[in-house]
């Protein structure tokens, strides 16, 4: 059987989802609360819900539970590696952070992370995905306190970020769990054991393209302005976000402004049985809903 965490989420939800129209896998959830029926309660935060949410899996798929500072993450996919090791788990797909993020703050927890799950005793795959449209929108929402009304005020500088649609990145989990299952009832070892899959977009976004797509969806001209990361942080320090993701958001700006967070290759083509989706319409669901 196949156990997904996180299906409350946008995607562990989409995964879960995925797996549930498959005839020939069985597949459970997990959330932090568990409902006793289609979701078992996983919570990393309290590793004794893990032991018995984990009975009867062959292969565990880790959704990154990174919303925290890096100790807390740290804990959390311990409490997962042990128990998975104590409960039998023979394969572990973890979903990590891709090779364009790299030099990002949020690649420290993620890289330690690959290193716990890989010491096993059970076989892993690595998904490192890239960063999701509606991210750069929220970070440029979250900093809109330094912009008027018709100008983008933001610190891309005139660097680009990577992104992929989150439903591209659910289906090759799908794809990578059921054939993993498939392998291990066939008795044989999981044919993507050990691999690190890089799933990068194919489409970068920069300052001018996103207020170009904000142009489109709002029906009035929004110009790009290349905010400095000293205003930025001022404005992100009177924002809604933790602590912790401001110091995350400013890394990710530099590395954007510093011009490396563009893919430069990605096992994306391979994996994925159709073309890649569309960005612009996710970019243009998060603006959508940023009004909202
Ligand atoms: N690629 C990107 O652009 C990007 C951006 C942001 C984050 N991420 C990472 O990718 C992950 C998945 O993205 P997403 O869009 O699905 O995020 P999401 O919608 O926030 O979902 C995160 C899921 O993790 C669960 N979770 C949180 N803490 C947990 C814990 N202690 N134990 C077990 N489960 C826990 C949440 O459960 P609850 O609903 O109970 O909180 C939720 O189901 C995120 O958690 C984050 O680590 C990626």
């Amino acid at each position: 059987m196949i156990l997904v965490t996180g299906i409350s989420g946008g995607l562990g939800g989409l995964v879960f989802q995925g797996l549930s129209e498959l005839d020939d896998v069985r597949v459970t959830g997990g959330t932090r609360t568990g409902d006793g029926v289609s979701a078992r309660r996983v919570d990393f935060d309290d590793p004794r819900s893990l032991p018995a949410a984990f009975e009867d899996v062959d292969v565990l798929l880790v959704v990154s539970a990174g919303y925290a500072e890096d100790d807390v993450v740290f804990a959390r996919h311990a409490a997962a590696a042990d128990a998975a090791a104590q409960a039998g788990v023979r394969h572990l797909i973890y979903t990590s952070l891709a090779s364009s993020g790299e030099s990002m703050t949020i690649a420290l927890p993620h890289r330690w992370s690959e290193e716990r799950f890989a010491a096993g005793p059970f076989t892993t795959t690595i998904l490192r995905n890239g960063l999701y449209p509606d991210l750069p929108v929220a970070l440029a929402t979250a900093t809109a306190a330094t912009s008027a009304d018709d100008v983008l005020a933001a610190p891309f500088g005139a660097g680009r970020l990577s992104v992929v649609v989150r439903q591209d990145l659910a289906d090759v989990a799908v794809r990578v769990a059921a054939e993993s299952e498939r392998d291990l009832a066939a008795g044989k070892l999981s044919r993507h054991a050990d691999r690190v899959y890089e799933l990068e977009g194919d489409t970068a976004l920069g300052g001018a393209e996103i207020a170009q797509i904000l142009t489109e969806e709002l029906g009035r001209p929004i110009a790009y302005r290349p905010a400095s990361l000293t205003e930025t942080r001022a404005a992100l320090a009177g924002s809604s976000l933790e602590p912790y993701q401001i110091t995350h958001a400013l890394s990710l700006y530099s590395n954007v402004i510093a011009g490396r967070a563009e893919a430069t290759r990605s096992d994306l083509p391979q994996l994925l049985r159709t073309a890649p989706r569309s960005v612009r319409a996710a970019v243009a669901e998060a603006v959508a809903r940023n009004r909202g």
